[in-house]
Formats: C-alpha cells, structure tokens, sequence
C-alpha cells in the first residue's frame, strides 16, 4: 500500500509540482484512512495502515496501536476498550500490579500487568479472560478450571457459558472462521455426547457438561476403515449403514 502511494504522489509530484495531497482519517475505522489530491478534491481514495496501527488524525499518519501517538482507539473506542480504560486506568496507576474481577462478566479479570494487546487482538492492555471454561476467582485473584466451585460466587456477574461468549474466539478481523462454526453449542443440552447442531449425520459430535462445550469431537474410522457418523438417537459414532441414516 504505502509503496503505492508513494510512487503515486512522486509521479504527481513529477508532474505538476503544485498539486497538493493530504492523508485523512476514515471515518469510523481507525484501521483505515484518504488518501486525497488536493484540498476539496473528489479525487480519494482508501487506503489500510498495517497490521496494528491505526490512524492519527493530530499527526496524519499510521501509528502504533495503543501507542503514545494513537488518539484513535481511546477517542472512539469499541465498548470494551473504553471500560478497560476507565476500568483499568484509574485502578492500574495507583496500583500498576493490580488484578481484578470485570464486575459484569465472570470470566473477565483486569490485570494491570498486561500491558500488550492479546494475539487475538480482542483484548487491550489491562484486559484479561480465563480460559474456557474457567471462571475468575475474585478471592485467590485467578483462573479456576473447576467452574462449578467458583459460580456461586459470581453473583452479579454473568456466567456465559458457550465458547463462542468468550472474547478470545469472537472473530476480529474478516477471514477468520465464525466461533459457531468452530464450535458446537452445549447450552440447555444434557451432559455427554451430543449431536452437533447443524452437523448432524456427520462425524461431528459435541461432549457437554453443565451447558459448556468440553470437547469438539470426530468420530474416528471403523477398524475396516470406513466413516462412522454420529448417531442423534443413539449419541454414539455408529457405522454408516441404511439403518442408521433412514431408520430401517
Ligand atoms: C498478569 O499479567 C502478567 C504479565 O503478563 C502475568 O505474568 C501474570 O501471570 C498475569 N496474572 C494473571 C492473574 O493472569
């Protein structure tokens, strides 16, 4: 992109020393800017900064996401970053190794160590969320596995269970395969093997317990080799035979 637009404004620049340019911000993404010929021109065009960086609309340029010059991602920030800025902010500079519970989510923590944006980039500095399933321990301050130990006091804090609650599966950028695909539900289904909604007569099985997807699993093949599916009526892999896919 940028070598594009810097060969672009050389020729124009060749051409006619007077046409002007300037970079502007895009509206409501932060990722993306104008880049536009002359002061009122129609002529604009969009271009992307790099992976993250946004755009500075005070210095006109990509900048580090989070960095000290990015005045994007804090001035229209999404929901989550605005709360784990007034959240974390206030708490984190008296005390910079504070961690503690997000009051509306149970698996949610604030950690004011964790200075980086995760992998997934769906959680900013300050922000943190157990692994699925666990649920975040107000008193001991950390991740528990065992969930079931840890719901009664959540209190006011929702309990989501699905997989697909979890910020560190939702979908950040195109391209990425939506969580409900990747995983099979289990809310409001019994414990054990279930039938994966919208994969059914596949090999595709979800295991369940307490409305939390344990395991996303596959049937494995027949010794003989040949596919086995997963059975809704029996919830078990079973042979591919006439009886099993029509009842007969
Ligand atoms: C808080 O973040 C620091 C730095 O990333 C990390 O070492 C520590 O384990 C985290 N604490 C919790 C409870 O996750």
């Amino acid at each position: 992109m940028w070598l594009q637009t810097s060969v672009l404004v050389l020729c124009l620049g060749l051409s006619n020393a007077a046409v002007t340019w300037q970079l502007l911000p895009f509206e409501g993404d932060c990722t993306k800017f104008y880049f536009q010929i002359g002061p009122n021109s129609v002529f604009k065009f969009e271009l992307k900064c790099s992976k993250d960086q946004t755009f500075s609309a005070t210095t006109k340029q990509c900048v580090t996401k989070f960095g000290r010059l990015d005045d994007c991602s804090m001035r229209s920030p999404p929901e989550l970053i605005a709360r784990s800025y007034d959240e974390g902010k206030s708490i984190c500079a008296t005390d910079p190794t504070a961690v503690f519970a997000d009051e509306e989510n149970c698996a949610g923590f604030y950690n004011c160590s964790k200075v980086v944006v995760d992998d997934t980039g769906n959680l900013p500095p300050f922000r943190d969320e157990c692994p699925y399933p666990a649920l975040f321990d107000r008193i001991n301050k950390r991740c528990d596995m065992d969930y079931t130990t840890i719901e009664p006091q959540c209190g006011s804090r929702k309990i989501k269970p699905s997989p697909c609650d979890q910020l560190q599966n939702q979908c950040p950028r195109a391209h990425c395969i939506p969580c409900g695909v990747r995983y099979p539900n289990c809310v409001g289904k019994r414990n054990g093997f279930q039938e994966w909604e919208g994969r059914s007569f596949s090999p595709y099985y979800a295991n369940c317990q307490d409305g939390r997807t344990l395991e996303a699993g596959t049937c494995a093949r027949s010794r003989s080799g040949s596919p086995r599916i997963f059975s809704p009526t029996q919830k078990e892999c079973v042979d591919v035979d006439s009886k099993t896919l029509f009842g007969n």
